[in-house]
C-alpha cells in the first residue's frame, strides 16, 4: 500500500521508511506529498497526538497517512517527559541540551529505569483508523554514548544489548525499538483490517 508519513523528523522518517519498505509498502514523506504545515500537538496522549497528525496529513494529501507520536518515560520522574519529550526543558534546547538536562535531573538518582513508547496511527481517506503501540525498555546512562539515531538515543541503554540506542545501526535499532515494534504490530493490524474489508 502507498502511505504518506506524517512527520518532519528526519530520524523518525528514516526509521519508519526502512521498516515499512521492508514490509513491502511504498512511502512518501509529507513534504514530498506537498504538505508543509506543522500540526499542533495538543493531545494528552501519544495516541491523540498521532491521530491529530495523521488526520491532518491525510486530509491535505488524500492519501492514507501514518503518524508516529513517541517519547521517553522515565520511572523516577513519574513517566516524564512522556508526551512532552520534544519540548523537555523548553523550546530553547536541542537534543544535546535535553540530554544534558535529563542527566543533570537524574544526577542523584539510582533508579534509572525508563522506556521509549511509540504510538502509530494510520488514517485512511474514508476516515478509518488503524493503530498500534510499541515500547522499548532500558535505563538512563550516566553519560551519552554513540552517535547514531536521534533525540534521547545516546543516553538510553537498551535492555539486553549492553549498548546505547545511539550505538546501534539503523537495522539494529529498528529490530528492538519502540517504533520498530509498533510498526510490526501495525502491519499485523493492517492485514486484519484489509481482510475484514475485502482489500487485496
Ligand atoms: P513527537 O513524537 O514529535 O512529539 O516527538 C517525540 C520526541 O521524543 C522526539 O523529539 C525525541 O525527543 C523523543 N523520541 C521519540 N522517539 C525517539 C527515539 O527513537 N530516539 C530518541 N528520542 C526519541
Amino acid at each position: 500500500m502507498k502511505f504518506v508519513l506524517a512527520s518532519n523528523n528526519k530520524g523518525k522518517l528514516r526509521e519508519m521508511k526502512a521498516v515499512l519498505e521492508q514490509l513491502g509498502h511504498e512511502v512518501v514523506t509529507q513534504s514530498e506529498a506537498g504538505f508543509s504545515g506543522e500540526v499542533e500537538e495538543t493531545g494528552a496522549t501519544f495516541y491523540e497526538n498521532a491521530l491529530l497528525k495523521a488526520r491532518a496529513v491525510m486530509e491535505a494529501t488524500g492519501l492514507p497517512a501514518i503518524a508516529d507520536d513517541s517519547g521517553l518515560m522515565v520511572e523516577a520522574l513519574g513517566g516524564r517527559p512522556g508526551v512532552h519529550s520534544k519540548r523537555f526543558g523548553g523550546g530553547g534546547l536541542d537534543d544535546a541540551g535535553r540530554n544534558a538536562l535529563l542527566l543533570k535531573t537524574l544526577e542523584n538518582e539510582e533508579h534509572r529505569a525508563a522506556q521509549f513508547v511509540s504510538s502509530i496511527v494510520c488514517v485512511f481517506p474514508n476516515g478509518d483508523v488503524v493503530s498500534s503501540e510499541g515500547v522499548c525498555r532500558g535505563s538512563i546512562l550516566r553519560a551519552p554514548r554513540g552517535s547514531g539515531g536521534f533525540g534521547y538515543d545516546p543516553v538510553f541503554l537498551v535492555d539486553g544489548t549492553g549498548k546505547s540506542m545511539a550505538e546501534l545501526t539503523l537495522e539494529e535499532k529498528n529490530a528492538v525499538s519502540h517504533r520498530g515494534n509498533a510498526l510490526r504490530l501495525f502491519e499485523k493490524r493492517l492485514r486484519e483490517y484489509e481482510s475484514k474489508n475485502g482489500i487485496r
